[in-house]
């Protein structure tokens, strides 16, 4: 009677994360599906801590306790512009957890002498490797978007060769271990392997690719988690797990389409090195401006386009932006935003900040509507953004970036750039739209830029 109470307890909790999941991918219900996602955690944890099995509560509690505070610190002090970093440390410690959590309940069932069966051993081979590739694939990437790693991927010849020999090899200690589930060292050896084969996949991966890591590596969390709710035969677990899974797959197949990569090519393509250099690119071309002629110029504009990236998200610009917005609109200009899937560091960052100054949804365009407008577009101001204006994507078929859907914004009659420098973005590739005819360069912080700029216009 209980487990059926407890099962029931689960499918609640699954619900709600169906539920939650569904609220998350609208930016108005987003908030809500957090909380109804959050509730459905409290009740299967609450569930789960009610099974008799569970010997040391209070181990687990002060686990809690240690846990919710480390969680809620980091929540609390991380910048908007760190979000993907910690995403990846989420994601590493998931998968990490996965894999320790299984090699315990392992050792366990060794050590009471109960010979584990081949489905709860190969649940927990899949849960060991998949968590330590998790693991270490994630601190990689955490170390990539943190700066502590260089960007550019990091080739060798005999590349494939080296980590289809890794993945065997921990496929072959896998199986080793469900021949003979009592040599628990075997597990541990192949974690170590597994791991070694995270850090190859992921420092061969270059930083504009990162997003589709991430996705990747999120869904590789869930796997490991169902993998080892399999293990533990809890099917709050099981469906948890799954759900971030698939979760994570559709998230790396819209990252994909964005970066216009097959999965495959970002995982094992080659792409070449840049070959124009800054010099080549931008020598005696920049035409820098100032915020007065830039008011100048919106003066006398009809349609104005807004490009943010994440600069914009560095400075926190977005309130002087929906300054700017409300001016020029309120002057009978029309204006609209235009927003890459991958601008910024995670998905649906500019909406978010866009959101949170109240930038009507209907105003923000997606890549595939505002392009064929740029055509008949006066001004396109570009608010810290670089790679996703980067016409190298459709020019260089070497470049980094190469394919890669990008805003059009060149087509405008005038485009205003506003960056500090002429520092690369976060591919670390040059930019030869700095040196258009057409277009004029704003060094200075994001948010003063914007903010002279809204002074200036008030002047005229
Ligand atoms: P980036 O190409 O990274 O360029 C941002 C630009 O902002 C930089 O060139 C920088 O130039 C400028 N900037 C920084 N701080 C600024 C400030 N305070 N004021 C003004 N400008 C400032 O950004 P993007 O165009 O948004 O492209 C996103 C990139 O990140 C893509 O390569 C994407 O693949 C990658 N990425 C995206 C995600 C997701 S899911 N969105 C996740 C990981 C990686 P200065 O230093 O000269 O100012």
């Amino acid at each position: 009677m209980k487990e059926v109470l407890v099962n029931l307890a689960y499918l609640v909790a699954a619900s709600l994360f169906i539920f939650g999941l569904k609220n998350l991918s609208h930016p108005r219900t987003a908030v809500r599906g957090n909380l109804i996602g959050s509730v459905g955690m409290l009740i299967a944890v609450l569930v789960t801590l009610l099974d008799r099995r569970i010997v040391d509560l209070p181990l687990i509690i002060a686990g809690l306790v240690l846990g919710a505070s480390i969680g809620m610190l980091l929540a609390l002090r991380v910048q908007m512009t760190a979000m993907p970093q910690l995403v990846a440390i989420f994601n590493g410690l998931g998968g990490g957890a996965s894999a320790l959590v299984a090699g315990t309940a392992l050792h366990e069932a060794v050590s009471r002498g109960t010979v584990p069966d081949t489905h709860l051993t190969t649940a927990t081979v899949a849960s060991g490797i998949i968590g330590a590739v998790t693991f270490f694939g994630s601190g990689v990437a955490f170390g990539k978007l943190q700066g502590l790693i260089r960007e550019r991927p990091i080739r060798y010849s005999g590349e494939q060769v080296v980590k289809a020999a890794v993945f065997t090899v921990s496929l072959l200690l896998g199986a080793l271990l469900v021949a003979g589930p009592d040599r628990i060292y075997l597990y541990w050896l192949m974690v170590g392997v597994a791991s070694v084969l995270g850090v190859l996949l992921t420092i061969a991966i270059g930083g504009a690719d990162m997003p589709v890591v991430i996705a990747l590596l999120n869904s590789y969390s869930g796997l490991a988690a169902a993998a080892t709710g399999f293990v533990l035969q809890n099917n709050a677990l099981i469906i948890s797990g799954s759900l971030v899974g698939a979760s994570g797959i559709i998230l790396t197949n819209l990252m994909c389409k964005a970066m216009n990569r097959s999965l495959l090519n970002v995982l094992f393509g080659g792409f070449g090195e840049v070959v124009s250099t800054e010099e080549d690119i931008y020598e005696g071309k920049v035409k820098a401006t100032t915020p007065e002629e830039v008011a100048l110029i919106l003066e006398g504009a009809r349609r104005v386009v807004i490009v943010p990236g994440y600069g914009m998200a560095v400075a926190q610009a977005q309130y002087a932006v929906r300054d700017l917005f409300n001016l020029l609109e309120s002057r009978g200009v029309e204006v609209e935003f235009g927003i890459h899937p991958v601008a910024g560091r995670m998905p649906g960052h500019m909406n978010v900040l866009l959101a949170e100054v109240d930038i009507p949804y209907e105003k923000m365009k997606e890549l595939e509507e505002i392009n064929p407008t740029f055509d008949q577009t006066d001004v396109v101001i570009v608010i810290g953004a670089n790679d996703v204006v980067n016409p190298s994507a459709q020019t260089d078929p070497k470049s980094p970036i190469a394919g890669m859907p990008v805003l059009e914004v060149w087509r405008a009659k005038t485009v205003v750039v506003i960056k500090r420098s002429l520092s690369p973005g976060f591919a670390g590739i040059p930019n030869p739209l700095f040196a258009m005819d057409n277009t004029l360069m704003l060094f200075a912080d994001a948010k003063k830029a914007v903010q002279d700029i809204v002074n200036a216009l008030k002047e005229t």
